[in-house]
Order: structure tokens, then C-alpha cells, then sequence
């Protein structure tokens, strides 16, 4: 029996499917990113995300089974990105999935985004991780896990309000860098100094776990306003510490997730911790959880910077081990944006 899996993903804005054997050989990896359509608007507009899906999905699908060499009768199964997302993308996603594995009369199996994006942090480690911490941080979430398996696992801490991602697109769009913003303040953040401003960091109130992040980005905004609410934000070549604001920001949003992180690992008697989603790109992040981790006797695992940020292998991969666990879904399967 063949063990491939196709998987889809479609949950934001970018366009992805990927061929998977016994759930780690990858196949064939593509990726459709749709930055440029939502650039200029300085975040992505659901609308045009649902339309772009429909229009490359299905060549973006085609693809990626003819770079692996094989056809959909060669498939196992077919995986999708049901929850959480743009509700259009999600059922452009879904849809297709549907149409693909019924035509071909394979089983369908649903994925959630956000533990494909844990488990994307796994699939390139020789051996299992588990149990371990599991931080997500991406555009929409920023949330810590305790991850016993592939499919097991328990909430521990969320953010109140903004992802981690989200503030760094709001930063970024506060000191007039393109969308999306976390690689742009990043690399502004480079030429800056990240002690140069303290900007806040949260701490939840009981000791208890939890990240915010809109306070911070207040006080980004009341720093670039001269303190004054009402004042207009200075275009960019009229803000003379535009690099040190970036990195300090960077450094705030860090040891936040940082100092939540390691809590936690101690908190659960974990050895290991994995993160993962776009912000796991962040180089900061990667330096300061790497060293802090291990000088306090943790494993670290970051997935390399192409299964940080959206791609359907880690939904097949997933996919592959909700088949084995018998978890496939009816012609009923539906999409969620929660
Ligand atoms: O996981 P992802 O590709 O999509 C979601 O599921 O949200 O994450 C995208 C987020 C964006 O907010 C982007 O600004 C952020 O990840 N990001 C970064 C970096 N690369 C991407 N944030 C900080 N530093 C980076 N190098
Ligand atoms: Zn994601």
C-alpha cells in the first residue's frame, strides 16, 4: 500500500500542497505566496485571499503531484487545512480536497493549522520530541503548549489580545516598512540597538502564563507621537531612532516570549521545546531561545525557516498521522475560521 499523502493548505495567504511519504519523505513542496497582491493594502484582505485560492489552487495542486512523479490513484490520502483561518480560504481549501479525494477515491482527512505547525517543528528531528512545550507564534497566535504526541495536546497559556506576528505587522506599518512587517523590522532591527528604549514587557498579574502584546505596541505609538495620542504618526525619514525603536520592540516581544516559554518548561518539568509559525523565522528569537534554553539545561527545536511560515507539508504530515489513528472525515467535512 502506498503511504503518500497530498496535502493542502489554504487557511491565509498562501496557496500550498505538498506530496508526503509515511509522513516525513517530502515529495514535493509548493508554495503560492500572495504577498504582492496584499501589499498595498498593508495586511491581507480576506476577499482577494479566498479568490486568489480558487484561481491557483488547483495548478499549485497539479504541481506538486507531477515534481513528486505521481498521480492521485498513487495517493494514500488526501489532507486539508479545515480550522483555524479565513473562512473563504479555508472552504476554497476544503472544497477542493473534497473534489480531489472523491474523484480519486482516497480517504480525506482534516487538519488543524495550528497543531500541523507544531508538528512541522518535528518532522525534521531524528527522533520524536515528545512530551515537550510547544510554542506557536504566528500571524493570528501566540499560544503555549504541552504536547504529548502528534495529536495530543493542552492549551497552557494564550495571548489577551495580538499575536506576536500581528504586532510585528503593526509595528512595521507604524514606521512606514512594507507588509509583512516581522522580516522588515527585523532587519531594520539589525542597524538599531535593542536597549535603547523600554518599551514594556507583560506580566501576567496572579504569575500565572500569558502573553500581550498591545500594550507594547502603545507604546511604540505614544514613543513615534512624542507621547501625544492625537499627534499623527511621523513619516519614516522623520523618525531619527527608526532602527533603535525596531529593535527594541523586537527585544520586548522576545523576552516575552522567551521568559513565558522557559516558565512554562520549568513550570511542566519539560526537557524540550519547540516552536513554531512565521515569527520562529525571527532571528533574535532563534539566538536568544536557543542560548537561554540551554543554559537552563533545554532542548530547543526551531523547524528550518521554510516550515516556519505556512506550507502544506505539514499538513500531510499530520495528515499522516491522523490516518494511522483512523481519524479520516466524512463528505460532510466542513471549514472553521476558529
Ligand atoms: O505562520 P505564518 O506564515 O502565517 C500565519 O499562520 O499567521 O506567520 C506569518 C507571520 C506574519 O505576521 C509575519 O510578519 C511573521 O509571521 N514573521 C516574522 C518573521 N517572518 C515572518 N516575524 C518576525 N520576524 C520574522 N523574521
Ligand atoms: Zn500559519
Amino acid at each position: 500500500m502506498s503511504d503518500l499523502i497530498l496535502g493542502i493548505e489554504t487557511s491565509c495567504d498562501e496557496t500550498a500542497a505538498a506530496v508526503v511519504g509515511g509522513g516525513r519523505e517530502v515529495l514535493s513542496s509548493m508554495v503560492h505566496s500572495q504577498i504582492a497582491e496584499h501589499a498595498v493594502y498593508g495586511g491581507v484582505v480576506p476577499e482577494i485571499a479566498g479568490r486568489s485560492h480558487l484561481r491557483e489552487l488547483t495548478g499549485i495542486a497539479d504541481r506538486a503531484l507531477a515534481e513528486a512523479g505521481v498521480g492521485l490513484a498513487d495517493l494514500e490520502a488526501v489532507a486539508v487545512t479545515t480550522r483555524p483561518g479565513l473562512i473563504g480560504s479555508l472552504l476554497v481549501g476544503v472544497s477542493t480536497a473534497k473534489g480531489l479525494a472523491f474523484g480519486a477515491g482516497l480517504p480525506l482527512v482534516g487538519v488543524h493549522h495550528i497543531e500541523a505547525h507544531i508538528h512541522a517543528a518535528t518532522m525534521e528531528c531524528e527522533r520524536a520530541p515528545y512530551p515537550c512545550i510547544a510554542l506557536v507564534v504566528s500571524g493570528g497566535h501566540t499560544a503555549l503548549y504541552r504536547t504529548e504526541s502528534p495529536l495530543e495536546h493542552t492549551l497552557l497559556a494564550s495571548t489577551l489580545d495580538d499575536a506576536a506576528g500581528e504586532a510585528f505587522d503593526k509595528v512595521a506599518w507604524l514606521l512606514g516598512l512594507a507588509y509583512p512587517g516581522g522580516p522588515a523590522v527585523s532587519d531594520l532591527a539589525r542597524e538599531g540597538r535593542a536597549d535603547a528604549i523600554a518599551f514594556p514587557r507583560y506580566r501576567a498579574r496572579d504569575g500565572g502564563a500569558g502573553f500581550s502584546f498591545s500594550g507594547l505596541k502603545t507604546a511604540v505609538l505614544y514613543h513615534l507621537r512624542g507621547q501625544d495620542a492625537l499627534a499623527p504618526t511621523p513619516p519614516p525619514e522623520e523618525i531619527p531612532d527608526r532602527a533603535d525603536v525596531a529593535a527594541s520592540f523586537e527585544q520586548a516581544v522576545v523576552d516575552s516570549l522567551v521568559g513565558e516559554t522557559l516558565s512554562a518548561a520549568r513550570r511542566e518539568g519539560l526537557e524540550t521545546i519547540l516552536v513554531a509559525g512565521g515569527v520562529a523565522c525571527n532571528r533574535r528569537l532563534r539566538e536568544q531561545m536557543t542560548r537561554l534554553g540551554q543554559e537552563d539545561g533545554r532542548t530547543v527545536i526551531f523547524p528550518s525557516p521554510a516550515y516556519c511560515t505556512d506550507n502544506a507539508v505539514m499538513i500531510a504530515g499530520l495528515g499522516f498521522e491522523l490516518l494511522r489513528a483512523g481519524r479520516t472525515c466524512g463528505w460532510d467535512l466542513d471549514a472553521s475560521p476558529r
